[in-house]
């Protein structure tokens, strides 16, 4: 397993940042999940897109396209994984501890790949178990930023319950995602899933999805729903770099439609891997 760290390729166990990288003190820093099948990076310009726009919206010092697109290549043609999961991550860059940042600072630009760990065929099969809860993350979750920390007390609370992943619900009930992955919910044939706000991260596997259903002729509703929706739909799935299409059978323990992976949550699925093959 290789790591990329400004510019160098070594094996992840020798790279390290200093301890004043302001990723690692304030996270402020963002990433990029991409990943490879048979040799080719899936959607890896629309990654780019949502990088650019993440750094861009936190007002750091650019870095240029083509340089993260240059490095991204070359880490994966050394690896020689045919199916690999890049981690990309940019820090703001290494200064004095202080809140206040200054202009003209270096990004810290590093990655690690590795062969990707498919989720366990029963999973798949079977569908995944979720828990709902309280959403506590900041306002800008648009922003793909390391602040990680809600995501993984709400993702290790469903592990701890028996579960497989958690749903973010907001206090005003509205339901949002899932800790890294987007939700869609299927009623009466067609789709549902949370509209692009400041509140959900704009989701790459999402705009896969979109895209197939429209050439498919699925209906598909970006709109806000309900705890009520989400325990009352035919089907509920999760999407994800990783995650691809993930039916979810149960919800706080109440069965989704009959509790067995439904049609269309097959269906986006075997679309999907064909679009990435
Ligand atoms: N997570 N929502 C959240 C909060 C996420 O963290 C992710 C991705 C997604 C799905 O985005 P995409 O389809 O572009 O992978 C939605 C990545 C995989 C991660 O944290 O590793």
């Amino acid at each position: 397993d290789l790591a990329y760290l400004n510019g160098k390729i070594m094996p992840i166990g020798k790279a390290t940042v200093p301890i004043e990288d302001r990723g690692y003190q304030f996270g402020d820093g963002i990433y990029e999940f991409v990943a490879s099948y048979a040799g080719r990076l899936f959607m890896l310009e629309e990654h780019l897109d949502r990088l650019e726009r993440s750094m861009g919206e936190l007002t750091f010092d650019a870095i240029a396209r083509e340089d993260i697109k240059k490095a991204i290549l070359e880490l994966f043609e050394q690896s020689g994984y045919p199916r690999a999961g890049i981690y990309i991550q940019i820090s703001r860059g290494v200064a004095p501890r202080n809140h206040a940042f200054s202009r003209g600072m270096s990004p810290q630009f590093v990655m690690t790949i590795r062969a990707v760990k498919e989720l366990p065929k029963s999973l798949r099969e079977n569908g995944a178990r979720a828990i709902t809860v309280k959403d506590l993350r900041w306002g800008r979750c648009d922003i793909k930023s390391v602040q990680l920390v809600p995501n993984c007390l709400a993702k290790q609370k469903a592990l701890d319950a028996g579960c497989d992943d958690a749903i973010f619900v907001s206090d005003q009930n509205v339901v949002r995602e899932g800790t890294s992955s987007n939700l869609f919910i299927v009623s009466d044939g067609r789709l549902i899933t949370h509209p692009l706000t400041h509140n959900i991260l704009p989701g790459i596997t999402r705009l896969a999805i979109l895209g197939i259903c429209h050439s498919a002729g699925i209906e598909v509703q970006e709109s806000f729903f309900g705890i009520e929706e989400l325990y009352g739909a035919d089907e509920v799935f999760l999407t994800g770099t990783i995650t691809e299409v993930l039916p979810i059978v149960r919800i706080d323990d109440k069965p989704i439609g009959d509790a067995a992976v439904g049609p269309i949550t097959r269906r986006l699925y075997a679309l999907l891997r064909e679009k990435a093959l």
